[in-house]
């Protein structure tokens, strides 16, 4: 079966989330399944500056706004699938993937149409015929709305069927209704049952309606997203569409993600042994410039997008109770202004509890999720969420907000019977945030009890050997629509 991945983001190429961890890592597991993949990426700036092996592997000639455009092509030999890179310096190859920290690059319709538009055209000039286009996220969902209307009659795309998955309802792409005519899709799409969205084009809309069956990352979220509280004004459209909407758990890649391996880290460890994990607190210690002594204290990290999505409004709430009980805090971010100024700001007051780094920093993320004893992810909603598998795996004790896919990989742990792997709160208030952490430092204050913990969580498996099949069982029902 051959399968088109259709993203705006895939490690080791590109990543500013989740999506890129996911998108770079089920290809593989597909392939070794058998599966032949072929994903198609923009050629940002930023994969043209990392020196990769790249080659030019043709030049397609099409149009776009009423022009001849010619548009290379280039082939990464990195992964054992394919990855094609569509290139448009116009368009890429600037900072930024999605925008700057001064807002969104305002022609990102066009970006993303265009990558849509030629990434089927792409798939016509290398000659790979899918029989499942397999689009993520809105910056991917146009080209379900393209192969809906432009290549209707295309006899190459007769027997292709479409699987759109949505990794965060919040991002729609949503642009005013001039942009229909600019990236060449028919008047007809703005229409309510279509793209029309409250006088806007919605972009991810057109993965909704245009697609033959629709995913999500989680089982939770699937459910959660009908309802109006976390349907970001589609749970109607969901609501319509759920006799072919399913969830499916993210896995994570563990060989990446290995406390053992992790190259990235100083010292390794494993469930038996978690002497290095001490030797990576006292080294993350170090980092922040907290005195080594507190290595005895409980330590809690953060390694997070700074969004509304992801909770800190409670969080900064909260801490003042938090540092009450004894608890020091590290946080890696990046995002919204106001958050990095608030957390900023509290750093200066907090010195002795609570250090900050604004930064997107491969290293020191892991790090953070090795050295920490707790990690927080307070979200106010989380299609599944990476951070807390990643977590699990190195043993630092996850204490979430029950939503989305936090609910369905952190399990409360349970002192009586020893099952569960981390603490989860569902109201979103700081009082019930605040409660779950006593609880946890209650069990982290009872050596018998926490290591019987560390040994659970680390047990779990994430792999996406697991879930991989469970796409592969989806396109072939889809196939058969
Ligand atoms: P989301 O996709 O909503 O941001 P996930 O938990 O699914 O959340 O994935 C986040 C991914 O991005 C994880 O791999 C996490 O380690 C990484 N990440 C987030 N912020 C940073 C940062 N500032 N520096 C390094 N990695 C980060
Ligand atoms: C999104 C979600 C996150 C999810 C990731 C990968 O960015 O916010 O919860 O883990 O996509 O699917």
């Amino acid at each position: 079966m051959k399968v088109s991945f259709l993203a705006s983001e895939a490690i080791p190429y590109c990543k500013t989330g989740g999506l890129g961890d996911v998108v770079g890592s089920l290809p593989y597991s597909l392939t070794s399944l058998g599966l032949e993949i072929c994903l198609f990426l923009p050629f940002y700036l930023d994969i043209q500056q990392k020196n990769l092996p790249l080659h030019k592997i043709a030049e397609l000639n099409g149009r776009w706004q009423g022009k001849e455009i010619k548009v290379p092509l280039w082939e990464s030999k990195l992964s054992p699938f394919r990855v094609v890179f569509i290139q448009n310096d116009a368009y890429y190859a600037r900072e930024g993937l999605y925008g700057t920290p001064l807002g969104d690059h305002p022609d990102n319709a066009e970006r993303f149409s265009f990558y849509c538009l030629f990434s089927l055209e792409a798939m016509k000039t290398i000659g790979f015929k899918p029989d499942i286009i397999h689009a993520h996220d809105w910056q991917a969902a146009c080209s379900l709305a393209y192969l809906r209307y432009l290549y209707k009659e295309d006899h190459f795309f007769k027997s292709t069927r479409t699987l759109f998955t949505i990794h965060n309802l919040a991002y729609q792409g949503l642009f005013p209704p001039e942009v229909i005519e600019k990236v060449g899709l028919p008047a007809q799409v703005f229409h309510w049952k279509e793209m029309e969205f409250y006088g806007q084009v919605n972009f991810l809309k057109a993965g909704l309606i245009y697609s033959d069956a629709i995913s999500t990352v989680s089982p939770t979220y699937s459910r959660e997203i009908q309802q109006p509280e976390y349907g970001y004004g589609l749970d109607g459209v969901l609501r319509e569409r759920s006799s072919v909407l399913f969830g499916i758990l993210n896995g994570i890649d563990q060989s990446i993600w290995d406390p053992e391996k992790d190259p990235l880290l100083p010292f390794h460890f494993n469930s038996q042994d978690l002497s290095g994990k001490r030797k990576c607190k006292e080294e993350l210690l170090r980092y922040f410039k907290l005195p080594t002594d507190l290595i005895e204290k409980p330590l809690a990290g953060i390694v997070s997008r700074l969004a509304n999505q992801k909770g800190f409004d409670l969080l900064i709430e909260s801490l003042e109770s938090l540092f009450s009980l004894g608890l020091r805090l590290v946080i890696l971010g990046q995002g919204e202004k106001k958050y990095q100024d608030l957390l900023l700001d509290l750093q200066k007051e907090k010195r002795n509890f609570l250090r900050v780094k604004i930064a997107f920093d491969e290293s020191l993320a892991h790090l953070i999720i090795a050295g920490c004893d707790f990690f927080f992810i307070p979200s106010r909603f989380e299609p599944c969420g990476l951070t807390q598998m990643y977590s699990l795996r190195y043993g630092t004790i996850p204490i979430v907000r029950a939503v989305g896919g936090l609910e369905d990989t952190v399990v409360e742990f349970d002192p009586l019977t020893l099952r569960g792997n981390g603490f989860k709160f569902k109201e979103y208030s700081t009082q019930a945030l605040i409660e779950a952490t006593k609880r946890a430092l209650a069990v982290y204050s009872q050596p018998n009890l926490w290591s019987s913990l560390i040994k659970q969580a680390m047990a779990a498996d994430f792999s996406w050997e697991k879930t991989a099949q469970e796409y592969i069982d989806l396109y072939r029902r889809i196939q058969k629509f």
